[in-house]
């Protein structure tokens, strides 16, 4: 079966449900039982799949969804979690033991670098964050005890890409266990697991959900790593309400159709603003001339519709101009929707094992599915924004550079 056909298919059950084309929405704690003999049954089966003994442990329209993102990954078991960092801590949390020591992608998304830096620190895990390009030099950084290699590729804020394959053999080799975040490819444009990763992590609440309504994480492995993952997520407690777990799978049944276009309108725009004499950088590892192309091009089957763009030095007051009088690019964290965004992003705050030089201010936008030739001409008004304020407005504002 084809991708495409497998996110139309896969997990959904209609003739156990009167026909109704998606799964019902199961709001649930308590479930009852008949008999003691059925729930002591229940109780002895609680962890075979698909059983349903307490609301936390999943419904069928938890079912529905794990089942199909497991398919479409290629993985024996996926488990839902309330977000994408959950995701990431879940899984952390699962491998990690006092003692132990991490390698942590420097490009990672942030609040995964500030759970290394804080609670894993406390519990006693040191974490070494590498160098996005290190490839099969990744073995030069495995200790003896180096339990993890986490890796995030394109990385959410400079879109680095990582050789994956090169990291995972060096990783198995040393008996470490590999985590990637693919919250930017999604399992239609790069499948992990196929790559060696052991435990594939999704921010579903981007491109799965796909319509800024809900916080929604999946953690993809395979049978020997499932009940180590599914312990640390029920252990903390992690259940997903039904209402989001039936936006994740709805919203995963047209993630193709939105994918493509988000991918034909973010090459439209990356490109374009290639030409533009503000710009001096665009990181889009779909991008031809980008240093990642290469990885990319070999990897990946696909880009989804978040790049960034580096801008000349200009005076902060200029970049706010332009981003303040955007019509469609709305300000705010996350992304995946349906809608156009913008952020500036701060790369150079948030390494420690390399540093980003770049020019100036540095932006992640966000290509949503309107038409890219109104968003060509919300962000050719916004450059006309920049230039006039940049004229006219203070030269240099060293107190907001500071912020
Ligand atoms: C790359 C990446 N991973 C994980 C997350 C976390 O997802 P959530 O916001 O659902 O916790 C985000 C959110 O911005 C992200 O960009």
């Amino acid at each position: 079966m084809k991708d495409d056909t497998t996110i139309v298919h896969a997990g959904r059950k209609p003739f156990d449900n009167h026909g109704i084309v998606n799964p019902p929405v199961y709001h649930a704690s308590t479930v009852l039982f008949p008999t003691v003999e059925a729930w002591e049954h229940a109780r002895e089966q609680r962890d075979a799949p698909d059983t349903v003994v307490y609301g936390r442990r999943g419904t069928p329209t938890t079912f529905a969804l794990q089942d199909a993102m497991a398919e479409l990954e290629g993985a024996d078991r996926c488990i839902a979690v309330p977000s994408g960092l959950a995701a990431i801590t879940a899984p952390l949390l699962a491998f990690l033991e006092p003692g132990d020591h991490m390698l942590m992608v420097d490009a990672v998304y942030y609040p995964a670098r500030r759970f290394a830096d804080s609670l894993l620190a406390r519990i006693g895990v040191e974490t070494t964050f590498y160098d996005p390009a290190v490839g099969a030099g990744i073995a030069d950084l495995i200790r003896e005890n180096t339990r993890v290699v986490y890796l995030e590729a394109p990385g959410s804020q400079t879109f680095e890409m990582q050789d994956v394959p090169a990291v995972t053999e060096a990783a198995r080799e040393a008996g470490a266990v590999t985590m990637m975040d693919n919250t930017w490819a999604t399992p239609l444009y790069f499948k992990p697991l196929d790559f060696g990763v052991d435990v594939s992590i999704m921010a579903a609440t981007k491109y799965i959900v796909g319509h800024s309504d809900a916080m929604l994480g999946l953690v993809s492995v395979q049978d020997e790593h499932f009940s180590r993952v599914r312990d640390s997520a029920w252990g903390l407690g992690m259940a997903v309400g039904p209402d989001d777990c039936y936006l994740g799978q709805r919203g995963l049944r047209t993630l193709s159709a939105r994918l493509a276009r988000h991918q034909e309108s973010a090459l439209k725009l990356a490109a374009w603003f290639e030409t533009r004499p503000e710009v001096a950088r665009v990181l889009y590892p779909a991008l031809p001339g980008d240093p990642g192309h290469e990885l990319w091009k070999r990897d990946f089957k696909g880009a989804s519709g978040l790049f960034g763009v580096v801008l000349e030095e200009t005076p902060q007051e200029a970049v706010a101009a332009m981003l303040n009088g955007y019509r469609y690019f709305g300000m705010g964290g996350s992304w995946g929707g349906y809608e156009s965004l913008v952020l500036p992003t701060r790369p150079e705050k948030l390494r420690s094992a390399t540093t980003w030089d770049a020019p100036g201010t540095t932006l992640r936008y966000h290509v949503g599915l309107e038409d890219p030739d109104d968003l060509i001409a919300d962000l050719e008004a916004g450059f006309e924004r920049l230039r006039a304020a940049g004229r006219d407005g203070p030269a240099e504002s060293p107190e907001l550079d500071k912020a």
